[in-house]
């Protein structure tokens, strides 16, 4: 079997790797893919965001399944385009994408399904949005409702602070269109916990829990980032608080989306805050995470490609997706600079070296110069191991971690270490 993989992140090497270890295919192609990806699939230069291009390549390379991972081609319907040529593609329709593409959308999804979330309001009006924060109590998050890499959510301490969130969001354009609506929540307490599931619209398969860290400094310090480590499991997440969020946040999410018609069949992910009162939902992601999938998929036992075709027929209720009963960490070493500004083009070496060592290295950032590997993103590799507690794991990245070398690279020192 052929199969295109749409991306070039830490996410995308960690798919196409596990996609790698199927039997049933016996070749991968990925657009753009990295220079990790590029050593076990053929990567063709066609940006995510390039649907023609990558709609003609699929014309001239016919495919066996497509795999959409990355937010913005499954917002703007990569996977419908599949669909009317009736290539098997992996990810959900637009529609159904929706639910991370548009926060306004969610959140009233939501409140209509009563499916447990902070109290908000949305606006497209910044002066009722400057109205509305006069008199509230803080603090309180400000959203920008479209995609903003992971980095439209403001939390405010004071009015002040609102009043100057809602004017570069909704007046000076901070996030472009995303940031045009905005939604003002309620500020939520407790650990959080993020859980990925596998779901053909009828059924859903957890994945193991996980946490992100979000923040590019120790300690939650410093500005929202793509993400800058993952570990599995969380300690929080116990199988009683499993059970309600399956009961009372995983089904009556899908059965919703199916009520709305608009199907969801991908990976759903589930970011979650544990409050006192209870599991709340703080945001739906309609794909795999990064870098939680860098966390996750050493884990993972099942072929992949199975799973993938389980959710494309709709029989996910007849595979047994099994995962091996331990714990992983992944550290993101990023370039100086990010998430603001940093340099590309730097040389990385050590990579066979802590390979050799027992670390998976997925690529997130890096492209190939004159036949050296060298730096070309804020997030550029991602070291993961799996042991038999998070703190093993942790530990095992953390003492292999100098033998990577990159100019002005940047990690953090605390993930999983909370
Ligand atoms: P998001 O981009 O939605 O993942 O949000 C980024 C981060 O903001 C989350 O990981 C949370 O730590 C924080 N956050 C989002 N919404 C809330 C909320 N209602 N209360 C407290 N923290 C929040
Ligand atoms: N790690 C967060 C995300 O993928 O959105």
């Amino acid at each position: 079997m052929k199969v295109l993989v749409i991306g070039g992140g830490g996410r995308e090497h960690a798919v196409v790797k596990k996609l790698s270890e199927s039997p049933k295919i016996e070749k991968i192609y990925c657009t753009p893919g990295n220079a990790g990806i590029s050593q076990i699939a053929q990567c063709v230069n066609i940006k995510a965001t390039d649907i023609e291009g990558i709609i003609n390549f699929v014309k001239t390379n016919p495919m066996d399944m497509v795999v959409v991972t990355p937010d913005d081609p499954l917002a703007l319907g990569l996977v419908d385009r599949l669909n009317e040529m009736d290539v098997p593609a992996f990810g959900p329709v637009a529609k159904a994408a929706e639910i991370e593409s548009s926060k306004a959308f969610s959140k009233t999804l939501m409140k209509k399904y009563s499916i447990p979330t902070g109290d908000f309001e949305i606006f497209d009006n910044a002066e009722k949005a400057l109205e509305y924060v006069k008199d509230k109590k803080y603090p309180l998050v400000i959203k920008a409702s479209g995609l903003a890499l992971g980095k439209g959510v403001i939390i405010v301490e004071n009015h002040q602070e609102a009043v100057d969130t809602i004017s570069q969001m909704m007046l000076n354009d901070m996030f472009g269109a995303s940031g045009r609506t905005v939604i003002i929540e309620e500020f939520l307490e407790g650990p959080e916990v993020t859980v990925l599931a596998f779901t053909d619209g009828k059924t859903i398969k957890t994945m193991p829990s996980s946490q992100d860290h979000k923040r590019a400094l120790d300690n939650d310090k410093g500005l929202n980032t793509g993400g800058m480590g993952a570990f599995s499991p969380s300690l929080y997440y116990s199988n009683e608080i499993e059970d309600y969020c399956v009961k009372n946040i995983f089904y009556p999410t899908i059965n919703a989306m199916k009520k709305e018609e608009r199907n969801f069949k991908g990976v759903i992910y589930f970011q979650m805050m544990l409050t006192k009162n209870g599991p709340k939902v703080i945001e739906y992601n309609a794909r795999f995470g990064d870098p939680e999938t860098q966390a996750l998929m050493p884990l993972l036992k099942t072929d992949l490609y199975d799973i993938f075709n389980a959710i494309i027929d709709e029989n996910l209720d007849k595979i047994d997706i099994v995962w091996e009963n331990k714990a992983s960490a992944t550290v993101v070493l990023a370039s100086g600079g990010y998430p603001k500004e940093y340099t590309k083009g730097y040389p990385i070496t050590g990579i066979e070296e802590i390979i050799q060592n027992g670390i998976t290295v997925y690529h997130m950032g890096t492209s190939v110069k004159d036949g050296d590997i060298v730096t070309n993103g804020g997030r550029v590799l991602a070291l993961t191991t799996t042991a038999d507690t998070v703190e093993e794991a942790v530990t095992k990245v953390y003492n292999n971690i100098n033998r990577i070398h990159f100019k002005d690279m940047h990690y953090r020192k605390d993930i999983g270490r909370k």
